[in-house]
């Protein structure tokens, strides 16, 4: 995103569909409480994600099942209280989705009590309906494709979706599908990086990816990641900036430096 775009007024849906047009990228990392989010919002990272990582990063858990609505709405108000400029995207946590209905009282929750901007949510094709449902009454959803961490126990383990042939026909249909329905956005995890350049070039809509390669409009990677302080062995679609700069403010402005200008990720970054 331009200097000129990335100035302190609000970042809006608007703002990040005008980048994408633009060819323009945009910085995205997830915070929890409201002293990151200020270093966040300050570095001008354009979209700060409330991610139901949060039950592993923050609250030592072995995976994000257990994050419950109360947890997302807590932190979403920590998050609110230090974000002027960044869109404010929230996760929707396990089961909070479970029929349209169910979606919207959350979402709701998210958007009044939490004061997110955007909720997003884990699931393909099954979500069509809860993302029109949404989408139709004033809430902007980002459908969350590729390796989906909430279904980790249906899944066995953390690994790059989308590369037998089939799978990733039924992902790139799923994200023309989604968009239709109405998602404001996509969000690509763990995604071969030839996939996701094709997902983000046929999307109308802003495409962020982690570990999905470098051809998505925006990126994003889990704060704690970047920082090097997460538990457990560093991954491949990551890099600890703290260690090349020494303050975390430095370390969020290289971040979002070197999104913007297209150094990061590298392909080294993504897979195949
Ligand atoms: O919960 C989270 O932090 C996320 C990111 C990995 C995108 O969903």
């Amino acid at each position: 995103m331009s200097s000129q775009d990335s100035s302190a007024s609000q970042v809006t849906i608007s703002t990040l569909l005008r980048a994408k047009q633009a060819g323009e990228k945009f910085a995205c990392l997830t915070a929890y409480d409201a002293s990151f989010a200020r270093i966040l919002d300050k570095a001008e990272i354009d979209v700060i994600l409330v991610g139901d990582s949060l039950g592993m990063v923050v609250q030592g858990r072995a995976t994000t099942v257990p994050v419950s609505m109360d947890d997302m709405v807590y932190h979403s108000r920590l998050v609110a209280r230090g974000c002027e400029r960044a869109l404010l995207m929230a996760d929707m946590p396990f089961m909070s989705f479970a029929s349209p209905a169910e979606a919207a009282t959350n979402a709701a929750r998210l958007m009044q009590e939490g004061g997110a901007h955007m909720v997003k949510l884990e699931g393909g094709a099954i979500q069509l309906s809860t993302v029109e449902y949404l989408s139709d009454r004033g809430v902007p959803v980002c459908a969350h494709l590729g390796l989906q961490p909430q279904s980790i126990h249906q899944l066995g383990g953390y690994r790059v979706q989308g590369r037998e042939d089939a799978a990733a026909r039924a992902m790139l249909e799923d994200a023309a599908r989604l968009e239709q329905a109405g998602a404001a956005t996509l969000l690509l995890e763990c995604v071969p990086s030839q996939l996701a350049a094709e997902i983000s070039a046929a999307a109308s809509v802003p495409v962020i990816g982690i570990g999905a390669g470098p051809a998505c409009d925006g990126q994003i990677l889990v704060l704690y990641d970047m920082l090097g302080i997460a538990p457990g062995k560093r991954l491949r679609f990551s890099h600890d900036f703290l260690a090349d700069t020494g303050s975390v403010a430095a370390a969020v402005a290289a971040y979002a430096a070197a999104v913007k200008g297209g150094s990061f990720p590298t392909p080294e970054h993504g897979f195949e």
